[in-house]
């Protein structure tokens, strides 16, 4: 839908992506943080992002409404502020929190692995590994005590919510900012000339870990929270 550029401008960047997911992409396109940093405005992003609004504006306008190749993705074809919360929940556990738990192993054996073999020629590799490894530890805690928290929403038992969400935030604020550097370190995931297929293998993996953490910390801090805090 054609949106005024005034009133998209001052919308927040969460706010814009959770009534249309189809502006998602524009918003990866440009690096624009929607889940962790989904409370500023769209002005305050472009400003901090060096982006023209009105460019970005039309982009915004132009996007249209995406078909969902897979589960992972169906969020995006969707109105999710129409779901309700014990939809969004089991779906953000049963799509979001499985697929870490198979997956972060899976990327951990790979970036370990490449980062013992190519770290001569790749040094990034290194630091690449280490945060990795902080990021995965906070994630499997976090997972675990966030399904506590949403188990205890769905039965109404839930003590002190806005505790709870608050010790979310800080969390995916603190996997975001990882992802963030893990993402200049390795230049977006550029996959080198040099590169064996298990380096192409870890890179794609850890860059499909981000795509999904980036989706799953937005339905919960924008979506989600907004809901039942
Ligand atoms: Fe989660
Ligand atoms: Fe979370």
């Amino acid at each position: 839908m054609e949106n005024n550029g005034d009133s998209l401008l001052s919308k927040s960047v969460g706010e814009i992506a959770s009534e249309n997911p189809e502006k998602i992409g524009i918003f990866k396109k440009y690096g624009i943080d929607f889940c962790c940093g989904g409370s500023k405005s769209l002005k305050d992003a472009c400003e901090e992002y060096g982006i023209d609004g009105m460019l970005i504006i039309e982009e915004l306008n132009k996007a249209c409404n995406l078909e969902a190749d897979d589960e992972k993705n169906f969020s995006l074809s969707k109105k999710v502020n129409d779901w309700n919360v014990n939809f969004l929940i089991d779906y953000i556990i049963n799509i979001h929190h499985t697929f870490l738990r198979i997956h972060i192993p899976e990327a951990s054996e790979y970036v370990e692995k490449i980062a013992n073999v190519h770290s001569n020629r790749h040094p990034e590799l290194i630091k690449i590994k280490e945060l990795y490894t902080k990021m995965s530890e906070a994630l499997i805690l976090h997972l675990d005590k966030e399904e506590k928290f949403l188990a205890d929403i769905k039965t109404g038992n839930s003590s002190d919510t806005k505790k709870e969400i608050g010790d979310a935030v800080y969390y995916h604020e603190y996997v975001g900012h990882i992802l963030k550097e893990m993402n200049f370190l390795s230049s977006g995931y550029s996959i080198p000339p040099d590169a064996c297929a298990s380096y192409k293998h870890a890179y794609e993996l850890l860059r499909e870990v981000s795509d999904d953490i980036m989706i799953h910390i937005h339905l919960e801090n924008n979506v989600l929270f907004k809901k039942i805090g």
